[in-house]
């Protein structure tokens, strides 16, 4: 059976057909990979290509600039005093200012709250504190890739539980996984990148409370893509029931919905013990100033330029969906998250993202890990995206056949 080994960006080939029959399977144990994500960003410079000439669709990022108020803030704070605050490390743990956006914004405390550099650095810091040789986290995958590398880091066992069908919530599943393998801490991302499915936050509770002695570990990165609630208008989050239970932690970002990928400022919330144990992995100056000050001005932008924004993606991923479809072409979502995936029968993944940046579209190839599987960003104009994949798709000499 060829089972994936614990790599990024692998080009190994994969036997889903052995994979699925097996269910869930544990990683092989190797030396860790080093983290060596793709980037369209050198080659963007080296086209010398500048922001709006390109449709950087490859790494779910959000897709317009900040507020002007956000940028205002972070050049006054760089101006202030003739630069001098440049010469100091910023306001330790992420800076009472945000803390309180943070806390007003998650309906928590601030007693909840670890702000991190970037939610990459929550994912280490948990993984840190929970994981350790001998130990077992459980992810349904496919998932974020990245924190499988930050499992195997802690030479931790990972094993993937594969759902039936990748673009349905399987809660069953995760349960089973769980029951046989009795592992440390389940790792649900929601909605999951790539597959923008996402888990309930009943289900999320009744887990938590069915396996005390696991942390399920509930990655909101897209939180705000997730889908409406019909009641509140808000897509629904886990990070009250982290407040509360001492088994639930969520971690979030800036660097999706609020356009801010580049300044690195995540955060978890968490029980307050939970928050204390965390501590002790924790390194009080990591978030820097300018993410912090960015972090505030955006927090207070977002009834009046984020929710537009995220409402505005939403309807362009729909709507991206139903015109693809029309179109022929496979394209498959578990209906949140700023991103969908096309599906090539034949599996000729690289070959389409190669095409596409040729009209300086990148898009994210999930061959080696999710066979067949192409990752897109949605940004507010795709109907340029959609004529670009269908030329491509017939100048390869076919379209897509659905799963
Ligand atoms: C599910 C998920 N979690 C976490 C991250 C990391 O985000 P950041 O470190 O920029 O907060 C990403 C980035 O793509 C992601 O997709």
């Amino acid at each position: 059976m060829a089972v994936p080994r614990g790599q990024f960006a692998s080009t190994e080939i994969v036997d889903l057909a052995a994979i699925r029959q097996a269910q869930h399977h544990v990683e092989e144990k190797a030396r860790p990979a080093a983290y060596s994500p793709t980037t369209s960003l050198e080659k963007i410079a080296r086209d010398g290509r500048t922001p709006d000439e390109v449709h950087k669709l490859d790494w779910n990022e959000g897709t317009i600039a900040p507020p002007p108020s956000v940028t205002a803030a972070m050049m006054e704070y760089i101006q202030s005093a003739g630069g001098a605050y440049l010469k100091w490390y910023p306001h330790l743990s992420g800076g009472e200012a945000l803390r309180l956006e943070l806390a007003s914004y998650c309906g928590v405390e601030d007693a909840n709250l670890l702000v991190t550099n970037g939610s990459d650095d929550a994912l280490i810091l948990l993984c840190r504190a929970l994981l350790a040789p001998g130990k077992v986290a459980v992810a349904p995958t496919p998932t974020y890739e990245h924190f499988c590398v930050n499992v195997a880091h802690t030479g931790a066992e990972l094993v993937r539980v594969d759902l039936s069908d990748p673009f349905v919530v399987d809660v069953d599943a995760v349960a089973t996984a769980v029951e046989h393998q009795r592992p440390a801490m389940v790792y649900l991302v929601s909605p999951n990148n790539p597959t923008g499915i996402e888990w309930p936050v009943e289900s999320v509770r009744d887990l938590a409370t069915r396996f005390p002695e696991v942390m399920f570990l509930v990655d909101e990165a897209y939180h705000e893509f997730g889908t409406p609630d019909g009641w509140t208008g808000e897509p629904r989050s886990c990070a009250r029931l982290a407040a509360t239970l001492r088994n639930v932690v969520v971690t979030r970002t800036f660097s999706k919905a609020f356009c801010l990928a580049s300044v690195r400022c995540g955060f978890v919330v968490a029980h307050p013990s939970t928050i204390e144990d965390l501590r002790a992995y924790y390194n009080p100056k990591s978030v820097n100033q300018f993410a912090q000050v960015a972090a505030v001005a955006a927090l207070r932008e977002l009834d009046t330029y984020y929710k537009p924004y995220i409402a505005a993606t939403r309807a362009a991923r729909d709507a991206f969906v139903r015109d693809l479809q029309a179109r022929g072409i496979a394209v498959r979502t578990g209906g949140a998250g700023n991103f969908v995936c096309l599906y090539l029968a034949d599996g000729r993944t690289a070959e389409l993202c190669r095409r596409l940046e040729a009209h300086a579209i990148y898009v994210r190839d999930l061959g080696a890990r999710f066979p067949g599987h192409v990752r897109i960003t949605i940004g507010l104009d795709m109907g340029k995206i959609a004529d670009a994949i269908e030329a491509t798709l017939h100048d390869m000499g076919h379209l897509t056949l659905a799963p």
